[in-house]
């Protein structure tokens, strides 16, 4: 019996993981309920002797969760209210109300125009029961409104009203449910948003379509929002009085996919075709991000295109690439220097095992206060650059060198050089080094052939081209996998 369980637990748990790898639930938050205060002019639910006025023109769909007496209530021309259980209205008997001596007009104003590409109208999380423990996934801000493989949450026992323009008049979804209805076909959606209600929650230029399916992609699926970027900035714009705070480092940096320029670092990755984002966003969670020591660091990693190439020329297939930003709570010159710290520590993690994980290239960008107060080099995104090309130099001529002895040897099971990983850091130049005076008796020379570099290889070959019009994923074709070279 205590076997089964086991086996059962071990196999639900194995399930869990598999369907919860990429889900991510994001729920609407603003609701129109009749007993949510801040959906009245006077900060209160109305008094039994008020007198409830909705705007005429106002189209919303109300909740009603408990009974209310009533004087009188002016109802829009196109709108219904929903009772849920138990709830009603009575008329007012005149029996005493305290706080509700004086009888006074009170307005709703829940039927604002709530915008859906409103990234600070979201939460997120891997799952409904992170939701409700309010444990929320930390986005990038076109990432903090649904994505195209999202399940959508409008809460049960909640009305709403949200303005679904879109620039491509489609909003593509996993699913979505509302009001405990869980909708995960177009069919039935279809059918739903002719519904009268449908109508009061939803308006504006968009439709959504379901695809009911996971992001097909092991390496990670974009969010699909990119479309939409200055919709969303200027929904979050307009609550910072439309414009950026301030960020209180020098060169802030500018992650994909986010509004305004941030303190921190940026670690951006190539990777070659078994990159697993699930698996290595585990890997950051549990190796960097769970300890104590990190708690004020917040990572969020993602599979981005670069928008713009750095001469504003908008590439025709811009190569994806994953994105992990790290900021960290820290104020004054503080600010950003704990997020760079992880973000070194997950650059020499990659060094070390960057190969297992199907990483082929990375680039680190760090912005802190220390550098705004002027205090230090340290690491700047040019230093880095003029590191690596500098490293790149240094490992060209050392595969010069290696190409011509090994051409002169004897044939032999081809070398698999883990060549990525050794320019990616500036810091690696002393391997580069160590490597050239060791000559042929560094080990790794004498590895197999393993299909994952080979994959790497070719993806590479095939990314080529666009490769060289990037400035800061620098990138290195390895002469000695040239596959005209393989077949001599
Ligand atoms: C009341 O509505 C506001 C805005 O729509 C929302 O932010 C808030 O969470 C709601 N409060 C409750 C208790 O539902
Ligand atoms: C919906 O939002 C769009 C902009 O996103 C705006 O142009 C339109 O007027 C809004 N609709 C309503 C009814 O407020
Ligand atoms: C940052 O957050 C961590 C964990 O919540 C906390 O221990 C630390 O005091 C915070 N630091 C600052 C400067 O707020």
């Amino acid at each position: 019996m205590t076997g089964f369980r086991m086996k059962a637990l071990f196999f639900s748990v194995f399930l869990h993981h598999l369907g919860a790898s990429g889900a991510v639930y994001k729920r609407w938050i603003p609701n129109t309920n009749f007993e949510n205060t801040s959906n009245w002019d006077r900060g209160h639910v109305p008094c039994a002797t008020d007198v409830i006025l909705f705007g005429n023109n106002e189209d919303v769909s109300v909740f009603v969760q408990s009974s209310h007496f009533l004087t009188e209530m002016y109802m829009p021309l196109n709108g219904e209210l929903i009772m849920g259980p138990g709830a009603g209205f009575a008329a007012f008997d005149g029996s005493y109300n305290p706080g509700c001596e004086t009888a006074s007009k009170i307005y709703f104003t829940g039927a604002e125009n709530f915008q859906w590409y409103d990234p600070t109208l979201w939460q997120a999380a891997t799952s409904m029961e992170d939701l409700d423990q309010g444990k929320y996934i930390f986005f990038m801000d076109e990432e903090r409104v649904p994505c195209q493989y999202d399940d959508v949450i409008f809460q049960p026992q909640a009305s709403f009203r949200v303005n679904i323009t879109s620039s491509e008049k489609m909003i593509h979804l996993r699913s979505i449910s509302i009001m405990g209805q869980k909708f995960t076909s177009d069919d039935a959606l279809v059918e739903y948003m002719q519904s009268s209600t449908a109508k009061l929650q939803f308006h504006g230029e968009g439709t959504f379509q379901l695809t009911n399916t996971r992001c097909p992609e092991k390496s990670g699926c974009e969010c699909g929002n990119a479309a939409d970027h200055d919709r969303i900035c200027g929904a979050l714009l307009q609550k910072y009085g439309n414009q950026c705070p301030v960020a209180t480092c020098k060169d802030p940096l500018k992650p994909v996919g986010h509004c305004c320029d941030i303190c921190g670092a940026i670690i951006s990755l190539e990777y070659s075709a078994g990159f697993d984002i699930e698996l290595y966003r585990n890997r950051i969670l549990h190796t960097f991000l769970s300890l104590p020591k990190n708690a004020g660091v917040q990572m969020a990693i993602s599979k981005v295109h670069k928008p713009k190439t750095f001469l504003g020329i908008i590439p025709r297939s811009s190569v994806p690439f994953i994105q992990i930003v790290l900021m960290d709570n820290g104020t004054g010159s503080q600010t950003g220097t704990h997020a760079e710290q992880v973000a070194k520590d997950i650059m020499s993690d990659i060094a070390e095992h960057g190969e297992s994980f199907s990483i082929v290239a990375d680039s680190l960008q760090a912005a802190t206060g220390s550098h705004w107060s002027g205090q230090g080099a340290g690491s700047s995104p040019g230093a880095i650059i003029v590191g690596v090309v500098v490293g790149l130099l240094v490992i060209l001529l050392l595969l010069g060198i290696v190409l011509i002895l090994y051409r002169k040897g004897p044939l032999r099971s081809l070398p698999s050089v883990p060549f990525s990983s050794l320019w990616n850091q500036k810091e690696e130049l002393d391997l580069a080094g160590e490597t050239v005076n060791k000559g042929f008796d560094n080990p790794i020379f004498d590895a197999p052939l393993s299909p994952a570099v080979l994959a790497a290889v070719r993806s590479v070959d095939e990314t080529q081209e666009e490769m060289a019009s990037k400035n800061n994923e620098l990138y290195f074709i390895n002469p000695l996998y040239d596959e005209t070279e393989l077949n001599v």
